[in-house]
């Protein structure tokens, strides 16, 4: 070997592996979750896909919404998750002893690709890379996934995802349940309503245009990729650094693309702002209604509330799929 190879490789050995031991001994340890099998009407390939990020301050939620979509699922052996993640290796150690049995890809997240297109919000949170990664489902995941369910990492499901899997599309690109009461102007600065060639945007939609939360959305991908929407969003996010049209982090992109032409999923399948708001973090309580999903969208997060016993009513909901040792 060439000496200058072995310098380069006695280098690489010095760092790397001082690094990788400190870096790993920081990470939560969970339980192993019990092995959860298929009944018997069940497909024998995998045939829902599911992707979420995982990383280290919101390990602990991914952990219990895997668990929760798992304990609830009457199919749980042909559900396959995508995780996105920017330390990929010590993620996908975590994931395996904690479920032994799932089926899963952890995909590299390169954090340099929303480089220079993050401006920042209200909440220093929302600006993690991370957040973005939601955008770049259709680019990270193979082709041979068609469609997608994106859940956020401060969420449980408590009841069968499949319900969710199969809903009808009706040909849109993108399922959420909309929020057609909430304030949509407050979403958006008054450069942006100020100015007719960006409000041109909802003029051209289906309907009036409506709030939705992105912690939980079927997408096509196929659509997706076709009508190459990740590139409409990177538009509106390089429009956003120049004129600064909003103030929230990832999600005005989102409804800039889609609002007034989503499915409208039922809202069962997003009871969110269980963290409260984005300020405080105060208690909540569920909206009225059937429940499938509870989110914890907003400041607060259940495992820090518990953690330093200032818990709220429905935090105890979420620690029973807390896998946290
Ligand atoms: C909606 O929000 C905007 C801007 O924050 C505000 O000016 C307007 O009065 C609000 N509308 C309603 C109906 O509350």
């Amino acid at each position: 070997m060439p000496p200058r190879f072995l310098l380069f490789l006695f280098v690489v050995i010095l760092i790397k592996i001082p690094v990788m031991s400190i870096g790993a001994a920081d990470f939560p340890i969970f339980r192993e979750a019990p092995a959860f099998r298929n009944g018997e009407q069940c497909p024998k390939m995998a045939n829902i896909h599911i992707a979420m990020t995982l990383d280290k301050s919101y390990l602990r939620g991914s952990v219990a919404a895997v668990f929760s979509v798992l304990r609830h699922a009457m199919c749980p052996e042909s559900i396959s998750f995508h995780f996105l993640a920017q330390r990929h290796h010590e993620l996908r150690r975590t994931i395996r002893s904690t479920f032994p049995d799932l089926t899963f890809t952890v995909y590299h997240f390169d954090a340099n690709v929303v480089k220079g297109k993050i401006s920042s919000s209200v909440r220093r949170a929302l600006d993690h890379p991370l957040n973005y990664a939601r955008i770049y489902l259709a680019d990270l995941l193979p082709n041979s996934v068609t469609r997608i369910i994106y859940l956020d990492s401060d969420l449980v499901l408590v009841d069968d995802v499949a319900k969710l899997w199969s809903i009808d599309l009706h040909g849109h690109v993108l399922g959420a349940p909309e929020y057609c009461h909430a304030n949509f102007t407050s979403y958006f600065s008054d450069s942006f309503w100020n100015d007719p060639k960006f409000t041109r945007t909802f003029q051209l939609r289906e309907r009036e245009p409506c709030y939705f939360n992105t912690g939980v959305m079927v997408i096509d991908l196929w659509k997706w990729r076709e009508g190459g929407y990740r590139a409409k969003l990177d538009m509106w996010m390089k429009i956003q650094k120049r004129y600064r049209i909003y103030e929230l982090g990832s999600l005005p992109p989102f409804l800039l693309v889609f609002a007034g032409g989503v499915e409208a999923v039922e809202h069962r399948w997003n009871q969110h702002g269980l963290g409260g708001d984005n300020l405080k973090g105060r208690c909540r309580n569920l909206h009225p209604g059937p429940v499938s999903l509870l989110h914890w969208s907003g400041k607060g997060k259940p495992w820090l509330r518990i953690d330093s016993k200032r818990a709220c009513p429905l935090d105890s909901l979420w620690a029973s799929y807390d896998l946290f040792r």
